[in-house]
């Protein structure tokens, strides 16, 4: 570990009183000693590449090439997307897939290539494998991707784990995006990108990687076209990238370079071309939609680490209301737990919790537990003891328990990567339902263990179930999360079937998106912390998890009045808007910032819950598309170069364009605007694009710019849902959707669709298929 490592697991303990350090201490070393006597260091290796073709199979959707050393099963499924497999690895298991691979493309078969190849033809894409496993991923009309390069794995020569490394090259004007929650996006520059869920300790900015959800899903998207590429495969690795450089015309691009290496596991992919929303969509028909949160939990929600008591939380609540400040919901953190221990309430500070949660929900704010995953291991403990009783907790080599420290104390970690342990931990939730929580926090589930030194998680020999399968750490750390996220879902879903659950988790991996969203973590207060959570909100939404949102104010310190601002008013318009902090940290209240901010902080809660209606759209047209809430500028348009490069400002649904203030002193911001005229939401100044404008930001509000034509779904005065329009341009047509909301259950909404044009002098809104429009319009004035 660094100097700088070291001082934040020193400052991330300190939270945690003196003896935790001394706890981290042995934790250490204890992981140390594990791992050394059970995994044999690599001994000498051999390399291997698979040689030449030596035959093939041809089956449904392509088949299997056989080469010297290796051989490639390729398979191009109905809905565009195409599987690769090195060694024989198929599509399954997966912890990503959503269920079984996809139905083979019938009419996609293996033919004949060029010097000795062969290549699979379909409509949406064609690739091609040369002679020695190179492959080229083209489009229909004949332009290459990627063009990707015979793999290359070291075996040690006793056999075990083969790691292997494979490189790719795309388009010299290629940006690259995604690969989970990353700070330094949301275009990913120049470097090397860990694949590995970590939790940074103590709080984190834009130059720290890898953070707590990382994802071998890559976006490349470039003139000749997006794709999406989907390593499946769990293990520790890195993704190392270079964009490419334009020569002169004259044919001498150095093209833009993807180099995956990987410990182990198996080498296969998935790979993805189209539009964006056209690849999202795809994207999550493998890896799953993304869950619907209940309509409080598009809300305004506030939490804090250390409200202390229920006394506090009912100050906190009063003094919302005193303000005129609409609150959706309470996070109680880790204080509100006996001595940290998961699911156990600290009664002499929160007596008469369920009778808080119904007091509060009276005023329509739901309560949200936190949820950390490793159970005090101290006989008496009842989570502790049901879980050895049906044997729940990961063990190491010998088959002793591993031991970590977290908050409270030495502990141990359930395997959620067992099913009867997901069951297991899954009926826990009725303890928190029966306190009156509404909603779940997951946390410190990548998973953490302090540690003095080394790495702050499980040792790398610990042995997990994989369904089954057996495995060590190395393969189940980075579904951990995703693990514990099934399991709550589940159970929540099986001791509340009328509700949608909601929870969101600090960790995870892809396909995630099931069971509930994220948020950003411990994001460092201040105004490169504030860039850094729109990143990753961005950069989760294109790997298929759309509900996510960071720390207003961010969760160190204490923000200037001027950055609680801005953070709040970018916060109101990403998915998860919720204020948090450290137990040391200042308050998060609006209050405490003066007067002024309060003013402000209203308009801005009373405005996202008018948005309310919209929001809840875009939740439905996430689940049954994929397409995120919050999207990069260039989702319309990735063909708008100067747009791949914006990562100050996002669209919200098809209507709304954002352009957050992330500096000081700022009344003025340049904003890259995509093709079409955009009305100001305030001014009702017109825009046109695409290019560059400056726009009005004010301390008061964050720009946000709609698109002319939008028909917006609001809340009206009476509570009713309203559709706010705006005029087309003279001649043009818009048009908006709505999906209602059908309550918290499992109700489903038709997709309302609206059009709107001009007529004569005026603007007519009408409703797709006949029928009367069944809202009232709100014509606004440009
Ligand atoms: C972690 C979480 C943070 C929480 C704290 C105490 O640092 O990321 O949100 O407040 O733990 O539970």
């Amino acid at each position: 570990m660094d100097g700088r490592g070291l001082l934040r697991s020193v400052k991330a303990l300190g939270a945690g009183g003196p003896s935790l350090g001394l706890r981290a201490v042995r934790a250490a070393l204890r992981r140390r000693r594990v791992d050394a006597s059970a995994l044999a260091p690599r001994g000498a290796e051999r390399a291997r590449v698979p040689g030449a073709v030596t035959d093939v199979e041809s089956g449904p959707g392509g088949g299997v090439i056989r080469f010297a050393r290796s051989e490639l099963r390729l398979l191009v499924t109905v809905t565009g997307a195409v599987f690769w497999g090195w060694d024989g690895a198929g599509p399954e298991p997966s912890y990503a897939l959503c269920g079984a691979a996809p139905e083979a493309d019938p009419r996609a078969m293996l033919e004949p290539d060029k010097d000795g190849g062969w290549r699979v033809v379909s409509e949406r894409i064609t690739v091609a494998v040369s002679r020695y496993g190179g492959i080229e991923v083209r489009t229909p009309g004949g332009v290459v991707l990627r063009r990707v390069e015979p793999p290359r794995w070291w075996e040690s020569a006793g056999g075990g784990v083969a790691r292997w490394v494979q490189r790719a090259e795309v388009a010299a004007d290629a940006r690259f995006f995604g690969l989970g929650g990353r700070a330094a996006g949301p275009r990913l520059v120049d470097g090397t990108y860990r694949l590995w869920n970590t939790d940074p300790g103590g709080s984190f900015g834009p130059g720290d990687d890898p953070l707590s959800i990382t994802m071998p899903v890559q976006w490349v998207v470039a003139d000749g076209g997006t794709h999406l590429v989907f390593h499946d495969t769990t293990w520790d690795g890195s993704v190392s990238l270079q964009e490419g450089e334009e020569g002169d015309g004259s044919g001498h691009d150095r093209p833009g370079t993807v180099e995956l290496r990987c410990d182990g596991g198996p080498l296969r992919c998935w790979v993805v071309v189209g539009a964006p929303a056209r690849v999202l969509h795809t994207w999550v028909s493998l890896t799953g939609a993304p869950a619907v949160p209940p309509g409080w939990a598009l809300g305004y929600q506030h939490a804090r680490w250390g409200f202390g008591s229920a006394a506090e939380v009912r100050r906190t609540v009063a003094g919302y209301r005193e303000r005129g400040l609409p609150l959706d919901a309470v996070h109680l953190d880790i204080d509100h737990l006996d001595g940290h221990r998961v699911f156990t309430v600290d009664r002499r500070r929160f007596p008469e919790l369920p009778e808080l949660a119904r007091e509060l929900a009276a005023d329509g704010v739901r309560l949200v537990s936190i949820v950390d995953p490793a159970v005090k291991a101290e006989p008496g403990n009842p989570v502790f003891e049901s879980g050895r009783a049906v044997g729940a907790f990961v063990r190491d080599a010998t088959g002793r328990e591993v031991v970590g420290t977290v908050w409270a104390g030495e502990s141990v970690y359930p395997d959620f990567t067992d099913p009867g342990v997901r069951a297991w931990w899954g009926d826990w939730y009725g303890e928190r339902l029966g306190q009156g929580f509404a909603g779940f926090w997951h946390d410190m589930n990548e998973p953490v263990s302090f540690a003095a030194f080394g790495e702050r998680t499980l040792p790398r020999s610990a042995r997990h179930s994989l369904e089954g399968r057996g495995g060590d750490h190395r393969e189940a750390h980075n579904v951990y999360a995703l693990g514990m996220a099934r399991a709550a879902y589940e159970g929540v879903r099986r001791l509340r079937p009328a509700e949608r659950p909601f929870l969101f988790s600090r960790s995870g991996w892809a396909g995630m998106q099931r069971y509930g969203g994220t948020w950003s973590g411990d994001v460092a207060t201040g105004w490169p912390g504030l860039r850094a959570s729109l990143a990753l909100v961005l950069g989760l939404g294109l790997c298929g998890v759309p509900y996510s949102g960071p720390d207003v104010g961010g969760f160190t310190g204490s923000p200037s009045p001027e950055l609680y601002l801005r953070w709040f008013q970018l916060g109101a318009h990403l998915p998860l808007f919720r204020t948090h902090s450290a137990l040391r940290a200042g308050r998060r209240e609006p209050w405490a910032f003066g007067e002024e901010v309060v003013e402000h902080a209203r308009a801005v809660l009373l405005e996202r819950r008018r948005l309310a209606p919209y929001l809840m759209t875009l939740a439905q047209l996430a689940a049954r598309t994929g397409a995120p809430y919050a999207r990069p500028l260039w989702w319309g348009a990735p063909e708008d170069r100067a747009l791949r490069d914006c990562g100050d400002a996002f669209l919200l649904g098809d209507a709304l364009l954002v352009a957050p203030v992330m500096e000081p002193g700022v009344d003025r911001r340049a904003v890259h605007l995509p093709a079409g005229t955009w009305y100001d939401a305030v001014s009702g100044a017109a825009f046109t694009g695409p290019g560059r404008v400056r726009v009005a930001a004010p301390l008061s509000r964050a720009p946000v710019l709609v698109r002319a034509g939008a028909v917006l779904p609001v809340r009206g005065a009476d509570g009713g849902v309203e559709l706010e329009v705006w005029p087309p341009v003279r001649g043009g047509t818009g048009g908006g959707l709505v999906v209602a909301d059908a309550g918290d259950g499992w109700g489903t909404s038709e997709v309302e669709r609206f059009t709107t044009r001009w007529r004569g002098e005026g603007v007519v809104v009408e409703r797709e298929g006949g029928g009367p429009v069944g809202y009232p319009v709100r014509l606004r004035e440009v």
